[in-house]
């Protein structure tokens, strides 16, 4: 079986095949790409991994047909979008057992194989579904065995490099889980342990028993809840973060349209989700255009202003950003280096203040 090695340094781009496929502008970026990559890392929380600002988000990649879908995913396409990410430097991927029921991470397996240079493989459980595929909660430690060895299996490795609790459902069960995952991490089968959608005083509960490596947390400019009391926990308390949903789910890519969101399938959740649906959708939109103006001073999209956005946070280790194709990954990989400055960050916020007070 095939183990993951994890990566100090991203992946060196192939220049020479490169400068006879790709068009001039794409060349000058990679070879930027090459020359800084190594700068860039940060470290997560505690632990040892070593994290490019952006991560390959796995969710919509685990395909149609089940609860919380994304609509059809070719699945040659989603590992196209993984190649083209490492190619370009990122580091890290960030799947679920849920995702797909399973699906996801067989594909990331599936891109993976033969890859020479392996990224940080991220992985969550607590999310379970039955022979019907409706989703339930389980944080038990027989359960979170159970999911672990099967995402090993899924994924094709021995270790994971960081597993975390998706959700901290049912709350009762956070002990029992957390401290399997500590247990299962004595025994070598994962690296590094976190927590997703923890607040402070789950954390809290969760660090009597075993320091907390990271938080998965949303994180967006139109979601900032986290700003409050968790991310000047996590800051005080040396956990890293890795947020997710740093463009909210596609809205802030600049892609987004009323009439793309009427047209989407009847398994995209993000259908019936308010934030696509009015009286939020055209306030969002207009959003994006103010994001836009930003982007276009710097040739990058309003999605990539939008993850820097969120990256400008001092206790935000990294951004998970979703792809489900390489057209994408190649626009929003720029946001591996572009940085917004303090001013075009103020001018983000004020308009924030009086447009969504
Ligand atoms: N722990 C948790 O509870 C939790 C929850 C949510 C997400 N996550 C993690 O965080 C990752 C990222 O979050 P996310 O996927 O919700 O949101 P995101 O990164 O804000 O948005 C990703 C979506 O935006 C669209 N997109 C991406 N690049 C684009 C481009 N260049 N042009 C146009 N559209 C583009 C794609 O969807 P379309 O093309 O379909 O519009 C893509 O799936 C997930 O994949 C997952 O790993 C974790």
């Amino acid at each position: 079986m095939a183990m993951l090695r994890s990566c100090a340094t991203p992946p060196t781009p192939r220049r020479g095949a490169r400068f006879l496929k790709l068009k001039a502008g794409f060349l000058i970026y990679s070879f930027v790409m090459t020359t800084t990559g190594s700068q860039l890392l940060r470290t997560l929380g505690n632990s040892d991994l070593q994290l490019t600002p952006i991560g390959f988000g796995a969710w919509a990649i685990g395909g149609g047909d089940w609860t919380y879908a994304w609509g059809h995913q070719d699945d040659s396409e989603s590992i196209a979008a993984i190649h083209r990410a490492l190619d370009l430097g990122i580091n890290w991927i960030d799947t679920a057992a849920v995702y797909g029921l399973g699906h996801s991470e067989v594909v990331v397996a599936r891109a993976l194989k033969g890859v020479s240079h392996k990224p940080y493989v991220f992985t969550k459980c607590s999310l379970r579904w039955g022979s019907d595929r409706s989703i339930y909660n389980s944080l038990k430690a027989a359960s979170v065995a159970e999911e672990l060895e099967a995402s090993l299996r899924r994924l094709g490795v021995e270790t994971i490099d960081l597993y975390q609790v998706h959700w901290p459902n049912p709350e009762s069960e956070i002990e029992e889980g957390w401290e399997a995952l500590a247990r299962l991490r004595e025994q070598g089968k994962i690296r590094w342990i976190g927590v997703s959608n923890f607040n402070v005083e789950q954390m809290k509960r969760a660090m009597k028993i075993a320091p907390i490596t990271s938080l998965q947390p949303p994180y967006s400019m139109l979601r900032r809840a986290i700003e409050t009391e968790i991310l000047p926990f996590t800051l005080a308390n040396g956990i890293g973060v890795i947020n997710y949903s740093p463009m909210l789910s596609g809205m802030l890519t600049g892609k987004m349209t009323a009439e793309r969101v009427a047209a989407m399938p009847p398994d995209d959740w993000r259908r019936k989700a308010p934030e696509f649906n009015e009286p939020k959708l055209s306030r969002n939109l207009r959003l994006v255009e103010e994001l836009r103006e930003i982007g276009n001073g710097h040739g990058v999209s309003p999605g990539v202003v939008a993850v820097a956005w969120t990256l400008h946070h001092p206790a935000v280790t990294a951004a998970i950003v979703g792809g489900r194709s390489t057209r994408q990954v190649e626009e929003t990989a720029q946001a591996l280096h572009f940085r917004l400055s303090d001013e075009e960050y103020a001018r983000i916020n004020a308009y924030l203040a009086s447009n969504y007070a």
